[in-house]
């Protein structure tokens, strides 16, 4: 199982990579990684284990953030909704994701993004598309073509994002991090 000592901060070289694409039918390795990086989400979002492991709660982790630099992420979208508890909005671990369609409409969570490879908090909105058309291979190497939209979909961009070597943070604007366009929705 995965610790906080197991998360790669940045400044890291890892983070900044290009990660190499996941081949199938996986290798042992690859499954207990793809196991371990959902593992750290689910007892990271129960409160009492969240405590009791000293870990910061998340909702996805990329290999890279674990120092593995393939096309792997973990993604674990709670829902709010009491009676709905046991249904996530988004569940899974998304191997070699490609997001194959953007919505115009550009969308940022209110409360701006933190990573758990972030220390600092970095104010800002991140732009990101409102809607996705994500393609991506299951650990069973199945492939799926899913739409999401709102936090969903914002937190497989952040995820992706990772693959690629890109932080949250870099797509804040500089001059004016709150700056809101007109045509932007807000998620919270
Ligand atoms: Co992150």
């Amino acid at each position: 199982m995965f610790l906080m000592d197991d998360i790669v901060r940045d400044g890291n070289p890892v983070l900044r990579q290009e990660a190499r694409k996941v081949t199938f039918p996986l290798s042992d390795a690859d499954k207990k990684l793809a196991h371990d990086l959902m593992e750290y989400l689910e007892i990271s979002q129960n409160p009492e284990l969240c405590e009791k492991y000293k870990l910061r709660a998340g909702v996805g982790l990329a290999a890279p953030q674990v120092g593995v630099s393939k096309m792997m992420a973990s993604v674990l979208v709670p829902n709010d909704d009491e009676n709905e508890k046991d249904k996530p909005l988004f569940k899974d671990v998304i191997i070699n994701p490609v997001i194959v369609s953007n919505s115009v409409q550009r969308g940022a969570l209110t409360e701006g993004e933190g990573c758990l490879s972030v220390d600092r908090d970095v104010p800002g909105y991140v732009p990101r598309a409102a809607r996705i058309t994500l393609k991506y291979q299951d650990v069973d190497g199945q492939t799926h073509k899913i739409r999401l939209k709102n936090y969903p979909a914002i937190v497989c961009q952040h995820e992706i994002d990772h693959l690629h070597g890109i932080l949250f943070y870099d797509h804040i604007n500089k001059e004016n991090p709150f700056q809101r366009d007109d045509d932007e929705i807000f998620i919270y």
